[in-house]
């Protein structure tokens, strides 16, 4: 084995590295794992900023933060997670503050608020557009100073369950090659989403899954895996996020026609609707024809230069560089685009799982805050509070254990398998395999969603996935930088999360959040449907079943914006 830790994290992005210093904090000795840089995390990737109730721009409460949260969630997130979310995330805002985020301020000095989707009052907190890279940057600095090891460029490819307990991670090193064990006497996962499932998305390249697959093979439920969010604006046609806090800032949508086409669908809340909402209204644009060449337009120019150079530089630079338009002069083409997952690993409100010994947080996990729709601006706030919560608890919980250990017959099993991949000589290339499961998720599991679409997806994903079980051909057989084997390994993962998804999606008949069903299914049944999805792997299969939502004080209402 290569090291053991009292807590090992798997990931480097915010939620990972929030959990790492915590744990250290109470007293544990932390490893991290991550396939990238921490720095490179896709966190920094997040723009228009984090939510939490401060009240700075207009008044606002917790209790108000909560209910957003409820409502955008379309009455499926947990109530319970949900007021403990929103009652924590002031303090953890000013931690980071203190920690050195250079967070945006207003003219009297404290910390700026603007406006975000289906937000009661401004309760975004932001660096200018950059609030991802900023926060990515002060929890690297604050690992650093704690000195945590962290195991850079390791790709974390199998949990460990021994003697009924999480106890480490096998994974492939991408540096020197070669399989490595890391024992951990709890494992924290914070591995983020999986967008990458899908051809046009906002998320990184490092976006597959593969903490939720880890967790799905080793018998963990996965929690509302049909809802994926789509961001309503991405950059067409490359699918890079322009944040909602350009609208939030007071850029309009615009249809071929010139038209604020929003008042026709939320027409009190217009652009800063919810995600869901806006992201439909959009496609419903492009589908009837008033698209522009199946983009809609994102409008800054009554900004003004000095605006979108302070609060947007980033969202400026973007559409300049990777769609060739200066949003000073001229509209921005956009269009929905695979941006969040809300579902994931099953966890309580401090990170625990089904298994003794693992936790997770962050994208991965489904507490839920989120539901069937998250609201902008709670992603990063979660990867940070339930960051914590689940640092905390891992670390109490390794501090009461004595032992830990990977036993040899896993290591064994794992090289053998890896030779078993890298040993194929014929059949096709990973990457032919991926770009059918993007394209076709992308058409049969979008914005909308009809049931013959969805089901033959899951023919589609049938035939994926027969395909990869006939082996994939990792043509370089090097140890150093082994993309290939990555990929293919990623691979399988992404077509188990995809069927997980495309299973509880066709099952769900109703339309709630991000799953939306117009043509057969077009309102929200809660009689039948107020529950979450659950989906377990059952003899190579997903396996679905259904669990109550925690509901405290909210009771549903019709979502009106
Ligand atoms: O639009 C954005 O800046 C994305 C934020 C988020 O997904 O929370």
């Amino acid at each position: 084995m290569e090291a053991t830790h009292d807590v090992l994290v798997v990931g480097a992005g915010c939620a990972g590295m929030r959990a790492a210093i915590e744990a250290y904090d109470a007293g544990a000795n932390v490893g991290v794992i991550s396939k990238l840089h921490p720095t490179r995390s896709h966190s920094g990737a997040a723009e228009g900023g984090i939510n939490a109730a401060l009240g700075n721009a207009t008044e606002d409460s917790v209790e108000s933060h909560a209910f957003d949260t409820v409502k955008g969630s379309d009455y499926i997130g947990d109530q319970d997670a949900i007021e403990i979310f929103t009652r924590e995330a002031p303090g953890d805002i000013y931690q980071l503050e203190n920690w050195g985020a250079f967070f945006s301020r207003q003219d009297d000095g404290r910390l700026a608020q603007r406006p975000f989707g289906a937000a009661g009052s401004p309760r975004t907190v932001f660096a200018a557009d950059i609030t991802g890279h900023v926060l990515i940057q002060v929890l690297y600095e604050q690992l650093v100073k704690r000195d945590i090891t962290v195991y850079e460029e390791f790709f974390a490819w199998k949990l460990v369950e021994h003697d009924g307990r999480c106890q480490g991670v096998i994974c492939w090193d991408l540096l020197n090659g070669g399989l490595k064990s890391v024992g951990g006497r709890t494992v924290v996962l914070a591995t983020g989403g999986q967008g990458r499932i899908y051809r046009t998305t906002t998320n990184a390249y490092a976006c597959t899954g593969d903490g939720a697959a880890m967790a799905l093979k080793l018998g963990l439920p996965l929690k509302d895996m049909e809802f994926m969010q789509f961001h309503p604006t991405t950059l067409y046609p490359s699918g890079i996020l322009l944040t909602e806090g350009c609208r939030g800032e007071g850029a309009y949508l615009i249809n071929s026609e010139g038209e604020r086409f929003m008042k026709r669908y939320a027409p009190n809340a217009m652009e800063l609707a919810s995600r869901d909402v806006v992201s439909r209204s959009e496609q419903t644009e492009i589908d009837e024809g008033r698209g522009i060449d199946g983009s809609i337009y994102l409008d800054m120019r009554h900004l003004g230069a000095a605006k979108i150079i302070e609060r947007l530089p980033g969202s400026r630079e973007l559409s300049m560089t990777f769609a060739g338009v200066d949003p000073i002069y001229d509209p921005v083409p956009v269009r929905p685009g695979a941006h969040y997952h809300m579902g994931g690993v099953e966890t309580d409100n401090d990170g625990a799982t089904e298994l003794a010994g693992l936790y997770a947080a962050g994208e991965v996990a489904c507490v839920s805050v989120h539901g069937a729709n998250r609201l902008g601006g709670n992603s990063l706030m979660e990867t940070i509070t339930f960051g914590r919560r689940a640092g905390r608890a891992a670390a109490e919980w390794a501090l009461s254990q004595t032992s830990v250990e990977v036993p040899q017959s896993a290591q064994d099993d794992a090289e053998r398998e890896l030779q078993g991949i890298l040993g194929v000589t014929e059949g096709e290339r990973p990457w032919q395999i991926r770009n059918d499961l993007g394209a076709s998720m992308f058409d049969n599991f979008g914005v909308f969603r009809r049931e013959e679409q969805m089901t033959a997806q899951l023919d589609i994903l049938e035939g994926l996935r027969e395909r990869y079980a006939k082996g994939v051909v990792i043509e370089d057989k090097g140890e150093v930088f082994n993309s290939d084997l990555t990929q293919a390994i990623e691979l399988g993962n992404m077509i188990e999360l995809a069927e997980c998804m495309v299973q509880a999606g066709v099952a769900r008949k109703e339309s709630r959040g991000a799953h939306a069903r117009p043509y057969d299914y077009p309102t929200r049944d809660d009689e039948n449907f107020m529950k979450h999805s659950i989906s377990h792997w059952v003899n190579g299969r997903p396996k679905l079943s259904y669990k109550d939502v925690r509901v405290t004080k909210y009771e549903p209402m019709e979502r009106k914006y």
